[in-house]
């Protein structure tokens, strides 16, 4: 399975992202990836549809993969699909009911993503992977970027299986904690879509950081 690195901007320069998107154009970064969170869901608030479309007009070509940490993302998909959103990612957790949402997604072009947090089971997505582009397996708890990893190589390596299994060619994203060190923890246990935040932002040379993380898992 190829490896992609998606950029968590969470971790960015938010008063100057209009060059630090530029930076991530140059960086050979894959993806930029959203975090949305509403306060309820999690205990943050961070940015929503204006900001995704800002980014839209500026970037058009970046893959914008829209990490959703809302209690209601079934009221929402379609419009951060307008939006520019590429991937959407909504949590098993949510309020939301699962099937429906997945359904809502289907009106859209977006690529249909479920996350689980760290007490989620491997097992809870099994019986949605089949409508799936791709399952996000959360190695923090949701809500906060520059948190300490934790280890879910147990769940990915299930999760992997049964794709194997069932012939389902699905992406399995690791968000959290990811740096050189972790990314062979999770690549090793079939997860292929690396999010890195603070990792990339808080190093001095992006491009060079992008790059790491890039060897470190091929
Ligand atoms: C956390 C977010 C992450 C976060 C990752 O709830 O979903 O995307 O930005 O940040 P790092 O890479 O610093 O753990
Ligand atoms: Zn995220």
């Amino acid at each position: 399975m190829q490896n992609y690195v998606s950029a968590s901007i969470l971790s960015a320069d938010l008063l100057n992202l209009e060059s630090e998107i530029r930076k991530l154009e140059k960086s050979g970064v894959d993806m930029i990836h959203f975090d949305v969170m509403d306060g309820i869901f999690v205990d943050n608030i961070t940015y929503g549809l204006p900001v995704l479309k800002s980014i839209k007009k500026l970037s058009p070509d970046m893959l914008l993969d829209v990490h959703l940490m809302i209690t209601k993302p079934l009221k929402y998909v379609r419009e951060f699909a307008e939006s520019g959103a590429d991937i959407i990612t909504f949590h098993i957790e949510s309020k939301s009911n699962t099937m429906r949402t997945i359904e809502e997604l289907y009106k859209t072009n977006v690529k249909r993503a479920i996350a689980i947090k760290p007490d989620t089971p491997a097992e809870s997505v099994f019986p949605y992977m089949k409508y799936l582009n791709m399952v996000l397996v959360m190695t923090v708890e949701p809500g906060f970027g520059g948190q300490k990893f934790m280890d879910m190589t147990d769940k990915i390596k299930k999760i992997r299986n049964y794709a194997d299994e069932n012939n389902l060619a699905i992406d399995i994203q690791v968000d959290g904690g990811i740096d050189d060190k972790t990314a062979p923890v999770v690549k090793k246990a079939g997860a292929n879509i690396l999010v890195s935040g603070s990792y990339l932002f808080r190093s001095e040379n992006l491009a060079e950081t992008a790059d790491n993380l890039r060897k470190a898992v091929d």
